[in-house]
């Protein structure tokens, strides 16, 4: 028996200047379900599910949206959490001063008696109690700031399950999870759907979307292209529906011809970051040779992203070790003396050292190799123009011209423009942190063919990934973290996903 509709639209039409972000879109969703919604960076995804979270007030967009048969019209997130809908939006949204109780209740504070003042002991009580029930290991009173960004993730997620939704959206709720901190998410949401929960989950990890969806539907341009039972759809026809053209080869991995070491990295030690005496990096040491790709697996908080973002020169006064480039000893004291140096960094966290969000794509491209283009301070408009539509195509970048503002292309095409800037400074060593976090598979392709061909040019690449299937068929060389040690070193025939998880969860 089919379950009932539990979420419907008609016709949902929604113009950004310029763009029409959703073109006519009518989506269902049944009762008890997890609808799978997938497509390619900028289909449509997100700025649909804002729609349903209220974020988009019902006169900026044309359409019905209707909840068990009856027409809603959300102006508020307000308006659409009393429907009983529940939003993690693909950014995070949490107040980085703030402990982790205070976050969830935000605004909802249990307080002591009528007098208004929060009841700080009932409300660390209460999100314990929320955090054990649904099995997530963080302390209530801890603030955000000092959580990684998977932990942050997972403070998201109890908050949305603190409002009791019958419909929960979650919009690439694992981008920053690692394999087994999925796991538990996929459980949770199997114990939601068992309580009848109807949910919607978007993410680009198509293995995600075979294991924990029932139904799966297609964007496209602003449209809904396709909705089948998950079952019915193959993985070929799925990413065919998506982009609109089969992708032949997914890891266009060659051997380039790997010759002398171009980075060393001797003893390096990070602090902790407000644990005194404590390290996050321990005595790491490793090489990477020209034509290289060498990756770098770990489970999150292993020090993998500390180890390249302190390369980088990021926490100068708090990491210990030598650093060679071409076999010349360099300090590195700050990230554009790294710059200077060679080094390219894309980092995981394209909020903090990524991106200037308010700034134009093409300004964004160029703000770390101005000085290459520059003369006599004098930047040359031309070599400007045409050093970034080359990166703007190469890489796909879906925005309306290179004077789109970065803040309002989709999350994946952000991506694509913070890999286009480091592409563009020309670097000797490019340090890749979950290059493809948020990116759809067609460019997730085009990003492999350019690391490959970088390779081909003799950069030496460092990738950290928590995509096994990417490590694995990418890397010529893969080190494995710890608890911020290395642990293990595989060569590119002996690896496998099992033999990295076995180490990178502390087996020996
Ligand atoms: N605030 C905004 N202003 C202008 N354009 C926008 C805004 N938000 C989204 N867009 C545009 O609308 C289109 C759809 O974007 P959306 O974020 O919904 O894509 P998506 O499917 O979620 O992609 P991704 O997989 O990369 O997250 C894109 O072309 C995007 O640039
Ligand atoms: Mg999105």
């Amino acid at each position: 028996m089919e379950n009932p509709v539990i979420l419907e639209t008609k016709n949902i039409t929604k113009d950004f200047p310029g763009v029409r972000a959703l073109d006519s879109v009518s989506f269902q969703l049944k009762k008890g379900e997890v609808l799978g919604l997938v497509g390619e960076n900028g289909a449509g995804k997100s700025t649909l599910m804002k729609i349903f979270s209220g974020a988009y007030p019902a006169n900026t967009y044309d359409g019905e949206i209707s909840i068990e048969g009856k027409r809603c019209i959300f102006n508020s997130p307000k308006d659409s959490q009393k429907a009983g809908i529940a939003i993690i939006y693909q950014e995070l949204n949490l107040i980085p001063e703030l402990t982790v109780a205070e976050n969830i209740f935000l605004a909802r504070e249990p307080t002591v008696g009528k007098t208004g003042v929060i009841d700080r002991k009932k409300l660390f009580i209460q999100t314990k109690d929320l955090l054990d029930r649904i099995n997530i290991p963080i302390s209530s009173q801890e603030q955000i700031k000092n959580l990684s960004i998977g932990k942050q993730q997972m403070v998201e997620i109890a908050k949305a399950l603190s409002y009791n939704a019958k419909i929960l959206i979650l919009d690439e709720p694992t981008s920053a999870l690692t394999e087994q901190e999925v796991e538990v998410l996929l459980k949770m949401i199997d114990s939601l759907r068992a309580r009848g929960v109807s949910m919607i989950y978007i993410s680009h990890k198509l293995d995600e979307i075979f294991k924990i969806t029932d139904s799966v539907t297609v964007m496209r341009d602003g449209k809904t292209v396709s909705s089948r039972r998950t079952p019915e759809l193959g993985r070929q026809e799925m990413v065919a529906l998506m982009v609109g053209r089969n992708i032949e080869d997914m890891y266009p991995k060659k051997e380039a011809g790997i010759s002398d070491v171009i980075l060393e990295v001797r003893g390096l030690f990070v602090d902790h970051p407000f644990l005194a005496g404590e390290k996050v990096v321990k005595d790491v040491s490793f090489k990477v040779r020209r034509g290289e790709i060498v990756g770098i697996s770990g489970l999150m908080g292993s020090g993998r992203s500390e180890l390249v973002t302190s390369i980088f020169g990021a926490f100068p006064a708090h990491s210990s070790g030598e650093i060679y480039i071409g076999g010349k000893r360099v300090k590195i004291s700050c990230p554009h003396e790294a710059i200077n140096y060679g080094l390219g960094l894309v980092t995981e966290d394209r909020k903090l050292f990524g991106l200037v969000l308010g700034m134009e794509v093409g300004e964004n491209i160029t703000l770390s190799c101005l000085e290459k283009l520059s003369w006599h301070q004098i930047i040359i408009r031309r070599r400007e123009g045409e050093l970034v539509n080359k990166y703007m195509s190469a890489l796909r970048v879906k925005a309306r011209s290179s004077e789109t503002v970065v803040n309002t292309l989709s999350g994946g095409n952000q991506q694509k423009v913070v890999i286009a800037k480091w592409l563009a400074t020309n670097p000797k060593v490019l340090l890749l942190d979950e290059p493809t976090r948020g990116v759809d598979v067609a460019a997730k392709a085009e990003i492999y063919q350019l690391m490959t061909n970088l390779a081909g040019e003799g950069i030496g690449i460092v990738m950290v990934s928590s995509d096994l299937p990417e490590v694995v068929s990418m890397s010529d060389r893969i080190l494995i973290m710890h608890e911020g040690s290395m642990v293990k070193e595989l060569q590119k025939n002996e690896a496998t996903q099992e033999k990295i998880m076995f180490y990178a969860t502390g087996g020996k």
